[in-house]
């Protein structure tokens, strides 16, 4: 590892507004089994009373990397409190940093795998959910697509009634899934545009005017961006989009250039 990202890491510990649980705090094993189990984290139902001091409303950018919607967003809105999430140390380190150099007492940054998300937030706790450019999983399993049932499930758990979820992609792919999934469950779309800036849609003004790191790349690239805004209300387990979704087609629409999403993911 090299000595930019090791004094990062050093940094972090300092940031009192970067929590970095390990594995232990949020697994732990079966009584008589192997298997590990998801277990609560003391953070949980205690955002408000315990990190934020107030019980303002809480709003969640997954796969915030940098922190650069999260950081926009809290200066725009200082009665919102906003949470960055990211398992990558090095790219919190620069959101935990320009928060406390600004002194932006709503933000926080959580280091951790989304899948472990369960663990953090208690039911009704969160308001609203940010992805931005989040990775599309274009192979293997949907259930590692942020937009999938599997995920939805994870945040219905914590999310108010009424709740919003927020994608804002490159990835016509991730794009045409989550809107494969939210038809499949009949959830109820608020915006949607696939070329944001040539169409304009209704959408909060930061949709257009906040970028993040990966969106200047794509945007110097000339990529069309797009926005789904929908609400999670649904009665009963979520379904998966099954025939509702032509994987093979839009992959081959995707093309080749999602591998330059991946390269400076070392950074
Ligand atoms: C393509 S980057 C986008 C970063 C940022 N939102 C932006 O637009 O600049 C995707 C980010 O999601 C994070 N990420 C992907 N899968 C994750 C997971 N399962 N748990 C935690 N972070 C994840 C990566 O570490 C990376 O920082």
């Amino acid at each position: 590892m090299g000595h930019g990202k090791l004094r990062k890491f050093a940094e972090n510990l300092s940031f009192r507004c970067l929590l970095q649980p390990d594995a232990s705090q949020v697994l732990d094993k079966e009584p008589g089994s192997r298997e590990l189990r998801l277990k609560d984290h003391p953070v949980k139902g205690r955002w408000g009373a315990d990190i934020f001091g107030n019980d303002n409303p809480i709003v969640l950018e997954l796969g915030c990397g940098k922190g650069d919607y999260t950081l926009a967003l809290a200066r725009r809105h200082p009665d919102i409190n906003y949470i960055g999430v990211d398992i990558k140390g090095a790219r919190l380190w620069r959101g935990a940093k320009t928060a406390t150099e600004e002194g932006l007492a709503n933000v926080a940054f959580l280091r951790t795998r989304i899948e472990f998300i369960g663990a953090f937030f208690g039911p009704g706790e969160v308001s609203e959910i940010w992805l931005t450019f989040s990775d599309p999983q274009l192979h293997g399993s949907e259930n590692s697509r942020l937009s999938s049932p599997l995920f939805l499930e994870r945040y219905r758990g914590f999310m108010r009634p009424g709740g919003t979820v927020h994608l804002k992609t490159d990835s016509r792919f991730l794009h045409e899934y989550t809107r494969a999934v939210v038809k499949a469950n009949s959830l109820r779309v608020l915006s949607e545009g696939t070329d944001i800036y040539h169409d304009r849609i209704p959408a909060p003004a930061e949709v257009f005017e906040v970028q993040t790191f990966y969106e200047s790349m794509f945007l110097e690239m000339g990529l069309p961006i797009t926005y789904l805004a929908f609400c999670i209300d649904h009665e009963g387990p979520y379904v998966f989009p099954g025939d509702g979704f032509d994987a093979d087609y839009w992959l081959e629409k995707e093309g080749p250039r999602r591998s330059f999403s991946h390269a400076p993911a070392g950074k």
